[in-house]
């Protein structure tokens, strides 16, 4: 089985991916693979230096775009399709509908080019379930004001970007409905954790049920 999480950044992915994680290892014998995108080889982990890095401003749109499908290409050749053959649980916090929202949506890249190049990435791996933690761009900034945070490269692109993005994500929701869960981002940890951890145990239950 495999699990995305997507959404604007610090929209609270890796909290609830980190608590679905400790959920399924308590309860199931499945190893259980936690990803974070861009890294998770050492290829992937190089590269998400370089994207993150605040010296890097210079880098152009579409360098970005490749870099990010770089780094994942690497990840779903090394350890994505290998752990999904084997029949383990992966789950990856952001995958390619980051690619389509951020750099397709964000920055305008043509959409038809971001679909081509996701694909071949992923080699057509798709996410059995994809979590979008929905969330408005103020409640954002007020959380990351709340956390006296500093900006990285991505981070620093601004209110309209983000916008672009998030209703991007919406889209995006939409028109894959078949994976796309989508969550209230503002409500409380626990209640969210709940929500997911339904669709999780349905999918996991109905994937049984095929053995
Ligand atoms: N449901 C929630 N309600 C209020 N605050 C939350 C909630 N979930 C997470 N947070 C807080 O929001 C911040 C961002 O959470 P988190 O790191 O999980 O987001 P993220 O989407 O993984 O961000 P990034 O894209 O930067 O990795 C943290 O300070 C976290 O404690
Ligand atoms: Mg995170």
């Amino acid at each position: 089985m495999f699990v995305t999480f997507e959404g604007l950044d610090f929209s609270g992915k890796s909290t609830q991916a980190t608590i679905l994680v400790e959920k399924l290892k308590q309860q199931r014998h499945n190893v259980v693979h936690f990803l974070r995108e861009p890294g998770g080889t050492t290829i992937s982990e190089r590269i998400r230096d370089l994207l993150l890095d605040k010296q890097n401003l210079e880098m152009s749109d579409a360098a970005e775009l490749l870099l990010f499908s770089a780094a994942r290409a690497q990840l779903v050749k090394e350890v994505i399709i290998p752990a999904l053959q084997r029949g383990e649980i992966v789950i990856c916090d952001r995958y390619y509908d980051s690619t389509t929202a951020y750099q397709g949506y964000g920055r305008g890249i043509n959409l038809d080019a971001v679909k081509s190049i996701n694909r071949l990435a992923t080699a057509g791996t798709d996410p059995d379930i994809t979590f979008f933690v929905d969330i408005p761009v103020e409640e954002i900034e007020r959380r990351k004001q709340k956390a006296g945070m500093t900006f990285d490269r991505m981070e620093s692109s601004g209110r309209a970007f983000y916008e672009r993005v998030l209703q991007g994500y919406r889209g995006i929701a939409q028109s894959e409905a078949h994976r796309f869960f989508t969550l209230d981002g503002t409500a409380g940890e626990k209640e969210i954790a709940a929500d997911i951890w339904k669709v999780v145990e349905k999918k996991l239950s109905v994937k049984n049920q095929h053995k």
